[in-house]
Order: C-alpha cells, then sequence, then structure tokens
C-alpha cells in the first residue's frame, strides 16, 4: 500500500443502508467488491454493533466490524469514525485468519476510537431502553464527543501490525453500517445509533465529496426494525401477517439473535431517504419472500395499499421513486436471491 501512495483517488463509491439496517448491504458490497475494479473497501462509522453476512464460494460468513474487502483480497480499512472493541477486533480477525483469508489487508486508523469493558458496561446498564446492541456504542461515541476517549494510536503496541495512517488511492468502495433512520442526525431520536450513518459521513475517510460517482442504496421490500423504536410499536409483533412474514424472511438479528419487528414498506420513508442520500442506485431485496408470502403492502403518503401482484407493487413504487427522485436516481434493481443482485454495476 506504501509504495504507489502518492497516487491520486479517481473514483468513491458509497453503499448505505436506506432504512435501519439490515437492508442486504452485504451482499451488495460483496458483489461491487468482486468486480475487481477497487483498491480499497473502507468502513466509516458504527463498530461492532453492525453484521454483515458475505457468500464466498458457497459459504456463508459474518463480520461485524471488519470491512468486506478482506474476502476479495482488497485492503479493507476501518476508519477514524468508528469505533472499535479490541476483543472483538482480535476475534475477528482470528475467525478469518481460521478461514484462510489474508489478515494482512486489515487497516484501521490510528484515530479510531477504542470501546473499553466499562462502555459496554455502562451500555447494559443505561442504554437497554433504547434497545442497544449492548455493544458499548454510544458511551464510547459519547467519550469520543466529550474529548475524554482513546483512540488505537494510545494501544500501539497491541495493534501495531494493523495501523495504518496512509492516503487511500485509485478506487474506493465505502461500505455503510446500520442505516438512514439510525442515523444520529436523521434518525428518530434518541432511537439511533451514534454515528452518521448515511453517505456524508463517508467523507471522514478522507475524500472530497465530489469524488463520489455512485451511490448504492439497500432497502428491503418490507421494514424491519431491530430494538426500540416509537415508529415500530410493539403491538407489531401481535400481527400475524407481519409475524409471518418476519418468520419466512429469516428476520433475526445477525448481531444480536433478535426478531425484527416488520412492518409494510414505508414509500414516504423511502422517498426521503433516497432524496436526502443522493442515492443513484437502489437495490430493493427480498422480493421473492414478498412474493411468496403473497401480500402485497405499502404505506404511501400515510395511507396503506395493496396491490394484486408483486409486479404492481414494483412498478408502483418504480413510478413514484422516478417521479420524485429521477434527477439523480439512475437504476432500481428489485432482487430476489440472497446472494447476488443481477444485472448489479
Ligand atoms: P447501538 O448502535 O448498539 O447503540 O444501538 C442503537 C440502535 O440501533 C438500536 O435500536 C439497535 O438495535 C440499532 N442497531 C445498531 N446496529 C444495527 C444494525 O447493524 N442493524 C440494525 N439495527 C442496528
Ligand atoms: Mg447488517
Amino acid at each position: 500500500m506504501e509504495k504507489t501512495s502518492m497516487e491520486k483517488i479517481t473514483n468513491v463509491d458509497v453503499c448505505f443502508g436506506c432504512a435501519w439496517g439490515d437492508e442486504g448491504k452485504g451482499k451488495i458490497v460483496a458483489q461491487l467488491a468482486k468486480s475487481g475494479k477497487y483498491n480499497f473497501v473502507c468502513r466509516w462509522a458504527g463498530g461492532n454493533n453492525a453484521g454483515h453476512t458475505v457468500y464466498v464460494n458457497g459459504n456463508k460468513y459474518k463480520t461485524h466490524l471488519i470491512p468486506s474487502g478482506v474476502f476479495y483480497g482488497i485492503p479493507s480499512i476501518i476508519g477514524k469514525g468508528c469505533v472499535v472493541n479490541k476483543e472483538a477486533f482480535f476475534s475477528e480477525i482470528a475467525y478469518l485468519k481460521e478461514n484462510g483469508f489474508d489478515t494482512s489487508l486489515v487497516k484501521i486508523s490510528p484515530k479510531t476510537h477504542v470501546v473499553h469493558t466499562k462502555h459496554i458496561e455502562d451500555d447494559k446498564k443505561n442504554y437497554g431502553g433504547q434497545g442497544s446492541t449492548k455493544r458499548g456504542i454510544a458511551p464510547c461515541y459519547r467519550d469520543k464527543y466529550a474529548r475524554v476517549g482513546s483512540q488505537v494510536k494510545d494501544f500501539m503496541e497491541e495493534f501495531r501490525e494493523f495501523i495504518w495512517d496512509g492516503k487511500l488511492f485509485g478506487n474506493v468502495l465505502c461500505e455503510g453500517a446500520q442505516g438512514m433512520w439510525l442515523d444520529i442526525n436523521f434518525g428518530n431520536y434518541p432511537y439511533v445509533t451514534s454515528s452518521t450513518t448515511l453517505p456524508y459521513g463517508a467523507c471522514s475517510l478522507g475524500f472530497p465529496p465530489q469524488l463520489i460517482s455512485k451511490i448504492y442504496g439497500a432497502c428491503k421490500i418490507y421494514d424491519t426494525r431491530v430494538g426500540t423504536d416509537t415508529d415500530f410499536p410493539e403491538t407489531l409483533l401481535e400481527n400475524k401477517d407481519l409475524l409471518q412474514l418476519a418468520k419466512n424472511g429469516g428476520e433475526y438479528g445477525v448481531s444480536t439473535g433478535r426478531m425484527r419487528k416488520t412492518n409494510w414498506l414505508n414509500l414516504d420513508k423511502l422517498v426521503k431517504s433516497v432524496q436526502i442520500s443522493g442515492t443513484t442506485d437502489l437495490i430493493v431485496s427480498k422480493i421473492d419472500i414478498l412474493r411468496n408470502f403473497g401480500i402485497f403492502k405499502l404505506y404511501f403518503q400515510d395511507t396503506q395499499m395493496e396491490f394484486k401482484s408483486i409486479d404492481e407493487m414494483c412498478l408502483f413504487m418504480k413510478l413514484k421513486l422516478e417521479e420524485t427522485c429521477g434527477d439523480f436516481l439512475r437504476n432500481i434493481y428489485f432482487s430476489g436471491d440472497p446472494e447476488t443482485v443481477v444485472g448489479l454495476k
């Protein structure tokens, strides 16, 4: 990585979640990384509260912290906007090694903040009401912003082989964690995470916004929420259609194993999410799940609508998204395959 550090960044693409996390970002990032055109895959926010599922050569892998580039031989950077728990980091490194991946590709900024045991204990004790993942995320960011936190560079010896303070170059892919409505500024505060989950946050990796060309927005054909949120009342778990849909869709958290509260897609929120993020390519996943389920509903202009078929519902979504976001939204992919997005470029 060092030799060519004088080279410029030629292009940046960003993949982020348009909803509440769990939108299938892992599958999109993996497919893009596989194309071989990126020099780096970077995470800009969050910690091991995220959970990414990636399929490599037919095997399923799960990571929480380390960007998916490592699965495809690409340098994978944990940026300074992230937070890192030492135990979680080194156990993920061990897991990757055991599975034959080259962990020398994993790099972390000296400015990344460190999640300590006291943060995790504080999270368990005081943030349960917000349904946090109990990974110490909020207390760690609290200390960061109060300017009393500690950074990776304070643990030089331990992180030595992974620390990287170099400049990005070439073609960069940024991998989001969580999603639009968990963003600290845009979400339903305090039912949010403590970082910037939108593409604007990716610039903290060290590039100007003009270099971003594609913004891949990930969502599902229905909405899910893990954790407490007044926009997702517990009564959703009593709706037998929605409960069945959650079961069919395997809607259990990768990080926590909790069942996700499920609701019909809120198209008004999706439009806002696409508009605010500047999504150029929208990937709507789990089409297969809803098609087989056979009930096709969404909320539009605060009203529930029902369609006769999945095709009719997707067409309606496409028309409304084109009407409202057509200036910059170039492609909409409807994906019904857990491993690939057909035709994604
Ligand atoms: P924290 O990020 O652990 O503080 O949790 C704050 C909120 O964000 C909780 O409601 C979590 O359930 C939610 N959350 C955090 N990370 C993820 C994720 O990767 N997917 C979905 N929800 C998440
Ligand atoms: Mg996830």
